[in-house]
């Protein structure tokens, strides 16, 4: 039996962004998670009888969402729900599930790299039908149906589905199956790479520490790692997903993957240290951390060592506070470089139109054609199939890669949790003070242009407007202010931070005392002191 529950309006979803996230405690409320999902059940696009597929991260507050979500899909006339068991789906696992199984959409519960908990975060975002993030305008269509929404829809009685157990069900007309989160996208990693170089390789010595973060990653790097490619068991670090992270942040950064870092630092570090939530990655060498900025830019250029990339790359995408690395490669390979806002989204249309292969973020997203997420797994998995193939170190492979197209310095500064009019204020300060810019000084560093970011979507032709303050300096060097889309406490300034060193230039030198000029000149042209009362930032990846 279908019923129907009034509801009232409710102002959630930020306009833009791709999805809800908030405190666990929001979400318990009534009529909040169900006011999102109906919304997007009233504005998604999708034939009559679709298929809709519902994963997470394994997060608090999972179970209790996917099932009431599988309730409303039933009311909603979707003829057939994927389900991932224990009601796990990773995002790059879910993307694909969509694609290979046509549904017309899917509901991914996660709130990326925040904390899990009954006092942290959770999140819901739509996907549509090529696997990818909802783009824009469906978000804003979703947003506006949040504004008005009078009514969410489910079906009454019976049991909720089994989420453990591996089978279809049925409610009301709706069919449910509760599939493996993982074998598909496992078998997909063995389409993509050199699964029998990787193992051969493994056999003779390289190894690899993979931090899993306690996130949805863990089943997966298991199956593939260890079962599939033959590193021994404990290859893979906190493997279990929690629903509270082991109250660590499922951030693969140098923060939050500080005992990795630790290890890949000391004398018993294997060939290649990695951590990954899911869709995010930190790749560190023995001895060397490889940013991910840099990490696009090598995998890019070695790309063709793997199966699915002999034939070439189509082109390049990353977003624009990215460091322009893997601009050089692209213009070494002749293929086009597209510098899009931040965020997946963005990605999705180029990849659609065959523009590019392969795409990454600063944030330490990377990503190919394969599905229409950031990939962690993936792009260990690339690394691997490279190491394992050319036979040389990380170190080796980064010192020859700044060698032969020069090395962009990088570093991103974030100021956490600053009263939103603050950073507001500091961000128009900024904006107000761009036409001055050009020809001033700062230490050694001179302005050659300064603007915010603006991007025209070439394919579709959708305008995205102030995404992000660019500062340019004429040695090449640029700065980028920009606030998070992501945090859910006040606002949070990220300061991206580029110095580029030629390939004769200093290659070998460390990162914060070639950017202290920089770090000098940002807080000149921002006043973050005077804005914020913040002397130095919170966090620095
Ligand atoms: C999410 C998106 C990424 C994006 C990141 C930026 O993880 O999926 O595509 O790069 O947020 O977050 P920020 O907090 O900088 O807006």
């Amino acid at each position: 039996m279908i019923t129907t529950v009034a509801t009232t309006p409710f102002d959630g979803q930020k306009p833009g962004t791709s999805g809800l996230r908030k405190k666990v405690r929001v979400f318990q409320q009534a009529n909040y998670a169900e006011n999102f999902i109906q919304s997007v059940f009233d504005v998604a696009e999708r034939a009559p009888a679709s298929t809709l597929v519902i994963g997470g991260d394994g997060r608090f507050h999972n179970r209790t969402v996917i099932a009431r979500a599988i309730r409303m899909a039933a009311a909603n006339g979707y003829a057939r729900v994927l389900v991932g068991q224990g009601g796990i789906l990773s995002t790059p696992a879910a993307s694909h599930v969509i694609r290979k199984y046509g549904a017309s959409g899917g509901l991914i519960l996660s709130a990326s790299h925040n904390p899990g908990g009954p006092d942290e975060d959770f999140g819901i975002k739509y996907n549509i039908a090529n696997g990818g993030p909802a783009p824009e305008a469906v978000t804003e269509a979703i947003h506006a149906r949040t504004q008005t929404i009078d009514r969410w829809l489910m079906v009454d009685g019976g049991e909720d589905v089994d989420l453990d157990c591996l089978g279809t069900s049925q409610v009301g007309d709706m069919v449910v199956e509760v599939i493996d989160p993982v074998a598909d996208y496992a078998d997909l990693m063995e389409e993509l790479f050199d699964f029998d170089a990787i193992r051969t390789a493994a056999g003779h010595g390289l190894s690899v520490a993979f931090d899993a973060m306690h996130a949805v990653t863990g089943p997966y790097a298991h199956e593939i790692l260890e079962r599939r490619l033959g590193f021994p068991a404990g290859t893979v670090h906190n493997g279990t997903p929690l629903e509270d992270f082991g109250e660590h942040h499922p951030d693969p950064n140098l923060v939050h993957a500080r005992v990795l870092y630790d290890l890949m630092m000391s004398p018993d570090a294997p060939a290649l240290g990695a951590a990954s939530d899911g869709d995010r990655n930190l790749i560190i060498g023995k001895g060397v951390f490889i940013t991910p900025s840099d990490s696009l830019a090598m995998l890019a250029a070695d790309a063709h060592l793997a199966p699915a990339y002999a034939g070439g790359l189509k082109g390049i995408a990353r977003s624009m506070p990215t460091s322009a690395a893997a601009d050089r490669v692209a213009e070494a390979l002749g293929i086009p470089l597209w510098e899009t806002p931040t965020g997946w989204k963005f990605f999705g249309t180029l990849l659609d139109a065959g523009k590019a292969t392969i795409c990454g973020e600063e944030s330490a997203g990377t990503g190919s054609d394969h599905v229409r997420e950031k990939d962690g797994l993936w792009a260990v998995l690339l690394w691997l199939n490279i190491l394992a193939v050319t036979g040389k170190p990380v170190m080796q492979i980064a010192a020859e890669h700044w060698a032969r197209f020069g090395r962009n310095y990088y570093a991103r500064h974030d100021y956490e949790a600053i009263a939103t009019d603050k950073a507001g204020a500091l961000m128009a300060a900024l904006e107000a003070s761009l036409g001055a810019l050009p020809g001033q000084s700062f230490g050694p560093l001179t302005v050659s242009a300064a603007d915010q970011f603006a991007y025209t979507d070439p394919v579709d032709g959708s305008e995205s407007r102030n995404q992000g303050v660019r500062v340019m300096f004429a040695c090449g060097s640029r700065i980028v202010f920009r606030l998070s889309g992501t945090g859910t406490e006040g606002a949070t300034l990220r300061v991206y931070l580029e110095r580029y060193e030629g390939p004769d230039g200093r290659l070998a030198e460390e990162t914060p005392a070639m950017l202290a000029d920089l770090v000098a000149a940002a807080e000149a042209i921002a006043g973050i002191a005077a804005h914020t009362g913040r002397t130095a930032p919170d966090v620095v990846t």
